[in-house]
């Protein structure tokens, strides 16, 4: 096993810990083969007493580190938990993290959550103040601008946990970055170690958040690209395919091996489809990517774009997730959760007359069960812009708007920033489009959820540059409030 190495920083113990409330994974120690992980845990800093161990160890042919799993149960919901990922109870303050689990469903406290879609590598690796010669000027960022990770580490204070639903670090974009000149060339089979340092450094830059708060992923196309998206090399007049797709690369597999999201428990599959109950919200991840059912091939998988991704679909079962998804949605119990939020990478809905950037079979098989059981709020990415819609059903905008609708209301972020910069929205807009920012006017940003109670919901655009609020809007819900529960 030696030959493995630390990831670039050799600093990042312990992060990543999805939540629920009375459980919480966290990988250790990426970069070493551990016969046996240990996490030592405790309610304050000097009291690490408890142990959790595992000998989940991970890796692929084509990484430079391991990812070692550890479960830690028996947790009470909404507590600040300190933790040591070592396999040695030897530590210095600076080692020691922690994290808050979950309000316990039912919990009626106001909260905020912090939602990232498209976030990619910061710094000397992706989105800085230079980029390669043809993103444009006012793609990348100003001298001394904040970027969205800096954002949300002055921001830990406004939300519980972060939800990056999709498109997470772009270390695909290595390819990219070469032939644009704004990284050194390497080999196509040196790739692979540039693909993992850029993976590796965003899991560095992120420990700022997740070394305190949980964070909550789902799937996005860069996870499985091979190819940044059928990248040309002018000047050897080649475009490059799936043929040099690294392990790495392919069927999602860095995605799968680094994270544990709360699948087992929610009887979802893996990291691709779970649901998790937080305070008075029920969160849904959607697979949009792949294992669309009803015969629908998802926008991922093998022969849909040729060269792109050829990814096979990740559950083996006929009609899994949205079996699934009708089973989730059907037994929320929405006097305790009265709220229902989903995120999936692709739009569900038409955003834009822009027919690359959405998923119609995603409309196709999702929207009914979304309208059937009254889902509040769709988010999701993917175009690098941010529009706010009207709540709408079938491409018909729900004559309450805001105030009670009947129909799902459909919020795309996909400019937290990456290498790339932003995309242009296409016009004209579509008249059920509230709200739109894109490369011309955009800054890079997050969004905010707010659940204040059973009525009151405001999504808020963060401008990432200096956390203003460029938009901010509440929907409204006629729903009878349960008594005011608090937590223990
Ligand atoms: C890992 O631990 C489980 C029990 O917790 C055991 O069943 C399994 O054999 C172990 N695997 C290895 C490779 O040691
Ligand atoms: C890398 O190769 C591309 C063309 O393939 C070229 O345009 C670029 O200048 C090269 N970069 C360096 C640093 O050599
Ligand atoms: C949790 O960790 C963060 C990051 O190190 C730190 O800023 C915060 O004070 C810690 N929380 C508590 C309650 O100690
Ligand atoms: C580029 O390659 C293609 C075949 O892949 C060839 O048809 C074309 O003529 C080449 N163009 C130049 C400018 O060499
Ligand atoms: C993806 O995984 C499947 C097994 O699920 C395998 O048959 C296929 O070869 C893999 N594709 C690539 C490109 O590795
Ligand atoms: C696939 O979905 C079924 C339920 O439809 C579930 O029982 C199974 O665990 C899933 N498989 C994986 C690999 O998660
Ligand atoms: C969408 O764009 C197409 C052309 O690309 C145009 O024909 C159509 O009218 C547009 N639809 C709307 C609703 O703007
Ligand atoms: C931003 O620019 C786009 C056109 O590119 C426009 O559709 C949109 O309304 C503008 N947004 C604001 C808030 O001015
Ligand atoms: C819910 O919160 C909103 C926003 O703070 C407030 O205006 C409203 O009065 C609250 N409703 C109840 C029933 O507490
Ligand atoms: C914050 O940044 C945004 C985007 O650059 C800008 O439009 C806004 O005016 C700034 N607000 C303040 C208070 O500086």
């Amino acid at each position: 096993m030696e030959g493995k190495k630390r990831s670039s920083q050799g600093e990042d113990d312990g992060q990543l810990n999805p939540m629920l409330s009375t459980r919480q994974h966290i990988t250790a120690l990426p970069g070493l083969i551990l016969s046996s992980s240990s996490v030592y845990w405790g309610l304050s800093k000097d009291r690490l007493h408890n142990v959790a161990m595992s000998n989940i160890s991970v890796t692929y042919s084509t990484s430079t580190t391991y990812n070692n799993h550890v479960l830690i149960s028996g947790l009470w919901p909404d507590t600040t938990y300190f933790y040591h990922p070592s396999p040695l109870m030897k530590s210095t303050s600076t080692d020691i993290f922690n994290f808050t689990t979950s309000r316990r469903a039912g919990d009626n406290t106001p909260f905020s959550a912090a939602v990232v879609i498209d976030l990619g590598t910061m710094g000397s690796l992706g989105l800085t103040t230079s980029a390669g010669a043809p993103v444009t000027s006012t793609n990348i960022l100003r001298p001394g601008e904040k970027n969205t990770i800096d954002s949300l580490e002055s921001s830990l204070a406004d939300f519980d946990f972060l939800w990056h639903a999709g498109n997470i670090a772009y270390a695909d974009y290595w390819l990219k970055e070469e032939i644009q000149g704004f990284l050194p060339n390497t080999t196509i089979q040196g790739g692979a170690a540039v693909y993992e340092s850029i993976l590796n450094e965003f899991y560095d830059e992120m420990m700022a958040i997740t070394a305190s708060k949980s964070y909550m992923v789902g799937p996005g196309n860069h996870e499985a690209n091979c190819d940044n998206a059928g990248t040309t090399d002018k000047a050897h007049n080649i475009t490059y395919d799936s043929s040099i797709c690294m392990q790495g690369q392919t069927n999602f597999t860095g995605f799968k091996n680094h994270f544990r999201m709360p699948s087992d428990v929610s009887s979802g599959t893996g990291n691709f489809w779970y649901s998790f109950d937080h305070g008075m919200v029920h969160f849904i991840e959607l697979d949009t990517e792949t294992d669309l059912g009803h015969g629908f091939i998802g926008p991922d998988q093998t022969g849909v774009f040729k060269g792109f991704t050829d990814v096979d679909p990740v559950n083996a079962t006929m009609n899994a997730q949205i079996t699934w998804l009708e089973a989730d949605l059907a037994a929320v119990d929405r006097s305790k959760t009265p709220w229902v939020v989903v995120a999936g990478y692709r739009a569900v809905t038409n955003r834009y007359n822009n027919t690359d950037d959405t998923c119609p079979t995603c409309k196709d098989v999702f929207e009914p069960l979304l309208i059937k059981y009254n889902v509040d709020l769709v988010l999701s990415g993917h175009s690098h812009v941010y529009g706010r819609l009207a709540p709408l059903a079938e491409g018909k905008e729900d004559s309450n708007g805001l105030e009670n609708p009947t129909s799902p209301w459909y919020i795309t972020n996909g400019a937290a920033g990456h290498y790339d910069g932003l995309d242009p929205l296409q016009s004209p807009r579509q008249p059920y489009s509230r709200f739109g920012l894109d490369t011309t006017n955009a800054t890079y940003s997050w969004n905010r959820l707010i659940f204040y109670n059973c009525t009151h919901l405001t999504h808020d655009f963060v401008a990432s540059n200096n956390n203003t609020v460029l938009d901010s809007a509440t929907l409204f819900k006629a729903r009878t409030c349960s008594e005011r529960s608090e937590h223990h």
